[in-house]
């Protein structure tokens, strides 16, 4: 499978924006702009809060949309006594698709290691929801160049003994953490240097099958304009959308970085 084989990936991390009355507002806007060839050229996904997602699911199922949708995070447990959490089999029951796992902000902010995000990712799969693995480095050790060496060490640890099957069906997202939300994108070339090496650390680890199989998005202020370079990587084969994907414009902006003429 070669790049252009592997099906585009767009996906709209909503973050803790938008209550449930603007995510219905926005999946409409969404709906509204988009088109059946968007959806034919790549997945276009959308992560809103929990407290959003049902209502989401209502619009997108009654519709009949092809917009895609999941969750920000999951427990890794299936139930139990853990206050505050969602499982993965609640996010299954509303239809989610997919769910991000070790996003830098739960990392940072909630504390979780690699253990912990690869117990999500078991999670996921045993919901069967499609687990969008993050990983990345700080500021600090770009600096210091090891921008590789940290983020194959996520890797290797958040995928550790998952069979090549399986991880042949996982998106992994690199999302240079000092790249997120302050609009210093990495520059295409940098990117495509820790995506090439992910995938071939996913070949080298999990076999060639899964190297191939598996998608990897960039993100970390992506928009609109730098969007077209950043997919003209071999390596790279979607974005993971922040800031830009609360505005449709913009977000479909990206879904549309081949040209809307392009995509017929
Ligand atoms: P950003 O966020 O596009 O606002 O940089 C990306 C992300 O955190 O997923």
């Amino acid at each position: 499978m070669t790049g252009r084989s592997r099906k585009p990936l767009v996906a709209g991390n909503w973050k803790m924006h938008n209550n449930h009355f603007e995510a219905i507002a926005l999946t409409q806007r969404l709906a509204f702009t988009l088109q059946e060839r968007d959806f034919k050229a790549a997945d276009i996904v959308v992560l809103p809060p929990f407290t959003a997602l049902r209502s989401v699911q209502t619009l997108i199922e009654g519709d009949k949309l092809k917009l895609g949708y999941g969750a920000q995070d999951l427990s890794e447990h299936d139930d139990g006594p853990y206050t505050g959490d969602i499982s993965g089999r609640m996010l299954a029951k509303l239809g989610c698709q997919y769910v991000l796992a070790g996003h830098s902000e739960r990392r940072q902010y909630h504390h979780e290691d690699d253990a912990v995000v690869r117990a999500k990712v078991q999670a996921a799969v045993r919901a069967a929801i499609t687990p969008i693995l993050c990983v990345g480095e700080p500021l600090d050790v770009r600096q210091q160049g090891g921008q590789l060496g940290y983020t194959l060490g996520q890797l290797d640890r958040c995928l550790d003994g998952f069979p090549t099957a399986q991880v042949a069906e996982f998106i992994v997202a690199y999302e240079p953490v000092w790249a997120i939300g302050t609009g210093e994108v990495a520059t295409p070339e940098d990117a495509q240097e820790v995506c090439a090496a992910i995938r071939k650390r996913i070949s080298a680890v999990h076999g060639d099958e899964a190297g191939r199989g598996v998608r990897i998005l960039y993100g970390g202020s992506v928009k609109p304009d730098n969007m077209p370079a950043i997919m003209a990587q071999p390596d790279i084969d979607g974005a993971l959308v922040g800031g830009a994907s609360l505005d449709a414009g913009d977000f479909v902006g990206i879904c549309r970085y081949r040209g809307l003429s392009a995509t017929t």
